[in-house]
């Protein structure tokens, strides 16, 4: 029998996550499908309830909404408020957040160990929620939250500990790393998160992803900064979630990374315009 996952948001026409798991699941020679599926916030309970699915992720806007519908939630789940993988198991309906694994493994990728350094994080979403959770659990020593809602970034550094800040005005002294967990660069039009000549910083790291990189990535890398994107922490979220699905297989990182790198190079190449005939 087909064992069936989707992807549960909205919107998802632009998700990567299908090749990701296509991927995986041709390595592994396993009879699964992944799709993506757009779900009202009002279909979200009876899509993640229907019986024919194995499992699946969750994406924006639903990850709060999710972490209330699972019967048994991670300690990820509890501690950020957000679910974005599930799965049935003898009718139990499990839910953790990968996000927070997959943001670690990437910065581990990057050779970053943020124990008892000073990190600025841009945001206050769900996203943002994840990372200041690993960041926390890493025993960061300063976490700066810095959110364009200023109420949502206090209450997110609140549910943390002393050493978490929320701040306003112009970044000051030196960051061991930066982290953009803003939605800034998904639009091509977008501006940076954060102007990093302003800013003094080691590290640069972009929870959005684009082919080539993204804007601010090359931004960094041309002042000679040690940057990257967030298609690795895609890669590792989606490793991480069949993990929970199968746990007795290992991800092929290798073969998803390739799909998600050869998808982003495709939905670019159909945004595009045309190039004139010669
Ligand atoms: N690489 C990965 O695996 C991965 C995983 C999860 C998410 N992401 C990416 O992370 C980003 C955030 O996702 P999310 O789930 O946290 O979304 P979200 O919950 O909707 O949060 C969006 C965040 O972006 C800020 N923002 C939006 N527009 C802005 C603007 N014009 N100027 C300044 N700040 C702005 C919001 O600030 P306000 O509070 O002021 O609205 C909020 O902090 C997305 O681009 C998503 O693709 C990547």
């Amino acid at each position: 029998v087909t064992q069936r996952f989707q992807l549960l948001g909205d919107p998802v026409g632009h998700s990567i996550s299908p090749e990701i798991h296509a991927a995986a699941f041709q390595a592994w020679g396993l009879d699964a499908t992944y799709t993506a599926v757009r779900v009202s916030a009002l279909g979200l309970e009876a899509a993640v309830g229907h019986e024919r699915l194995r499992g699946g992720n969750i994406t924006v806007p639903h990850k709060l909404r999710a972490a209330a519908l699972v019967d048994e939630a991670s300690p990820e789940v509890r501690a950020t408020g957000a679910c974005n993988c599930f799965w049935r198991d003898d009718g139990v309906l499990h839910g953790t957040n990968t996000d927070v694994g997959g943001f670690i493994r990437a910065l581990e990728g990057l050779g970053v160990d943020v124990e008892g350094t000073r990190v600025l994080l841009l945001g206050a979403g769900g996203a943002a929620r994840a990372a200041a959770h690993a960041l926390t659990g890493l025993g960061v020593g300063a976490l700066d939250i810095r959110n364009r809602t200023l109420s949502r970034g206090r209450l997110l550094a609140q549910r943390l500990g002393p050493e978490v800040s929320t701040q306003t005005g112009p970044p000051t002294g030196r960051y061991d790393l930066i982290v953009n967990a803003t939605r800034l660069g998904l639009d091509p039009e977008d501006g940076w998160p954060i102007d990093l000549r302003a800013v003094d910083c080691a590290v640069v790291f972009d929870m959005v992803y684009a082919a080539g990189g993204t804007a601010w990535v090359r931004h960094a890398r041309a002042l000679g900064l040690p940057a990257q994107d967030g298609l690795p922490m895609l890669v590792h979220q989606a490793a991480l979630s069949l993990r929970s699905w199968f746990p007795d297989r290992t991800p092929p990182l290798a073969n998803m990374l390739y799909a998600a790198e050869a998808a982003l190079e495709t939905r670019a190449a159909a945004w595009a315009p045309e190039m004139p005939a010669l």
